[in-house]
């Protein structure tokens, strides 16, 4: 981060303080994921400002309505484009339901485009909060405001069960902060 930015950074979060919360810069924005499962809603319910989800009987046709769930695989993912880059304050990710958790997991931020698959170009990513527990609800405000364009969510390996694959289920992730 360049001097210029980090004092801008200073000024709006200052401002922050004094003026109304900020907007949610993932609503309606384009998505992206590791795979979807065949009995699950589009990645992009995940921001469409509703926190509200189904899940029915897999037997009888969609499993997840209005969230997201991803194919078994390792270390599924899910990722929004801000359509810009912004100073990102705080994060909110919601599965929809008390009885589906996720984690461990990584909230994970990128500044650039281009190679934004994170099976590919993991190590392109910053890690940006490490969460080992099982959780439906998680609310992160950053300890420091990152500048991203890009934000994403990837379940991890279980250390209680290695040898299984993961699936990711989401039915919202919102993404506060400030534009330049
Ligand atoms: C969904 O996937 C399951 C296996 O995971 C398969 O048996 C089923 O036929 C698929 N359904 C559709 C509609 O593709
Ligand atoms: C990401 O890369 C993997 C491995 O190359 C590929 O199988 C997958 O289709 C890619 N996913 C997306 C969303 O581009
Ligand atoms: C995340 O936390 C787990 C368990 O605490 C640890 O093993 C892992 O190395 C951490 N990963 C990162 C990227 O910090
Ligand atoms: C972060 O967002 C959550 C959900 O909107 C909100 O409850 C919380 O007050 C916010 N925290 C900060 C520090 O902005």
């Amino acid at each position: 981060m360049d001097e210029q930015r980090a004092v801008l950074l200073l000024m709006l979060l200052s401002l922050s303080a004094a003026s109304p919360s900020p907007s949610n810069l993932a609503l309606n924005k384009a998505t992206s994921s590791s795979g979807q499962h065949n009995k699950s809603s589009s990645p992009s319910v995940v921001v469409d400002g509703d926190q509200s989800y189904s899940f029915t009987n897999p037997s009888s046709g969609r499993f997840c309505t209005q969230c997201f769930l991803s194919t078994l695989s390792d270390n599924p993912w899910w990722r929004v484009d801000l359509g810009g880059q912004f100073f990102i304050t705080n994060i909110s990710i919601y599965t929809g339901a008390a009885s589906y958790t996720i984690g461990p997991f990584e909230i994970l931020s990128k500044e650039t485009s281009g190679n934004l698959n994170l099976t590919d170009d993991y190590s392109q990513w910053n890690v940006i909060q490490n969460v080992s527990t099982l959780v439906s609800t998680y609310e992160y405000p950053l300890p420091t405001a990152v500048y991203a364009q890009h934000v994403a969510v990837m379940e991890k390996e279980n250390p209680l069960n290695p040898e299984n694959q993961q699936s990711l289920v989401l039915t919202e992730v919102e993404v506060y902060g400030f534009g330049e």
